[in-house]
């Protein structure tokens, strides 16, 4: 990592705009990213966090940077409930749950352990179990149109095209025996019929490759030659192949060092620009959360605790869980 790097990372905590916590939690993680590095002692990064606990930012926030209120929404979610049954007992795991999502917009549903982030990620394109053994209620509009409900024929229309997943876990998802370049491709079979030739369907694969900062001759590679990072961008590479206009994201940084983790943040973030594509980004990360997220859904044992432009509840946490949570993230400053 060179030093134009580093000064562009400290750029975004001393950027005066964010209020003080966002910058805060951003310097505290910059802090940590750095202190794995060789460039740990970079005069310029401990210079501006010198500068930044000596009170240089002004801790006014202008614009609420939420560019997003008057967009379309393309993802309307309205009171869904997932129940699960089994042997005469009903777990009511996500309840009451609502949330928007505009066209390009990152909305991050952040919360703890079995709060019900994956489980109301994953009903919004009907991949939870059939009924009796799953129950979903409630209201999913995509682009106008009700969706949940909708037969499977109609629902897998909509998975990968329109709705696409990198789930949570790479190595459990990757399949071992095949090469990533070979799931890359089935994944535009499925996806991208219209591609008929093997021949464009593997340029198809090397550009996928390229575009999340893999090189296409490594197509060829098995899922366990590749790094827990290059493995996250795989399958970010697998979930663009139907050209996707939400991508949901679940935990998509687990288990990586903080430099990695970073990076691939930088992926979805430039993934939004250039395709302007919604991304959903679910997470337990406040860190990760003040990097890159419009808005921030907190779940809470299954329920919407709070909601609100990220510098808002970063800034203003109402409920006593995301404060809880906003705890977590390291400080540098002893105050
Ligand atoms: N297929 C299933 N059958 C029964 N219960 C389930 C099933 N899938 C999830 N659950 C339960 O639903 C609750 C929410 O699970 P979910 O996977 O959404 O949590 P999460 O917030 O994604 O947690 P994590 O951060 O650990 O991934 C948990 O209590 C879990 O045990
Ligand atoms: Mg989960």
């Amino acid at each position: 990592m060179g030093t134009t790097h580093l000064a562009s990372c400290s750029k975004s905590f001393m950027d005066t705009r964010r209020p003080r916590r966002v910058r805060e939690i951003l310097c505290a993680e910059t802090f940590l990213r750095f202190r794995t590095t060789r460039d740990a002692s970079s005069p310029t990064v401990f210079h501006e966090i010198f500068l930044f606990n000596a009170g240089a930012g002004t801790g006014n926030f202008a614009g609420k940077m939420n560019v997003f209120e008057n967009r379309e929404k393309i993802l309307r979610v309205c009171g869904l409930c997932v129940d699960f049954s089994s042997r005469g007992r009903t777990a009511h795991v996500v309840r009451d749950v609502s949330f928007e999502l505009a066209r390009g917009e990152i909305l991050a549903i952040v919360g703890e352990s079995g709060s019900g982030k994956t489980v109301s990620s994953q009903a919004l394109a009907g991949l939870l179990p059939d009924a009796p053994a799953c129950a979903v209620r409630g209201e999913i509009f995509l682009r106008g149109r009700q969706i949940l409900g909708l037969r499977e024929r109609d629902l897998r229309k909509i998975r990968g095209r329109e709705i696409a997943y990198v789930f949570q876990d790479p190595q459990s998802s990757l399949n071992p025996v095949y090469t990533v370049g070979a799931q890359i491709e089935e994944a535009i079979c499925t996806h991208v019929p219209e591609l008929k030739t093997a021949r464009s369907r593997r340029e198809r694969v090397g550009e996928l490759l390229r575009e999340v900062g893999i090189a296409p001759e490594l197509a060829d590679a098995f899922p366990h030659e590749f790094s827990g990072g290059m493995q996250q961008r795989a399958m970010i590479a697998m979930a663009l192949a139907g050209e996707p206009e939400i991508l949901v994201a679940d935990e998509p940084t687990t288990a990586l060092d903080v430099t990695t983790q970073r990076q691939i943040m930088d992926l979805l973030l430039a993934l939004r620009e250039r395709r302007s594509m919604s991304v959903i980004l679910i997470t337990h990360n406040f860190g990760l959360v003040a990097q890159i997220a419009d808005r921030v859904c907190v779940l809470f044992r299954g329920e919407k605790v709070e909601e609100g432009a990220t510098c808002d509840v970063i800034e203003n946490p109402r409920h006593e869980y995301t404060r809880a949570l906003l705890a977590c993230v390291p400080r540098l400053r002893t105050e």
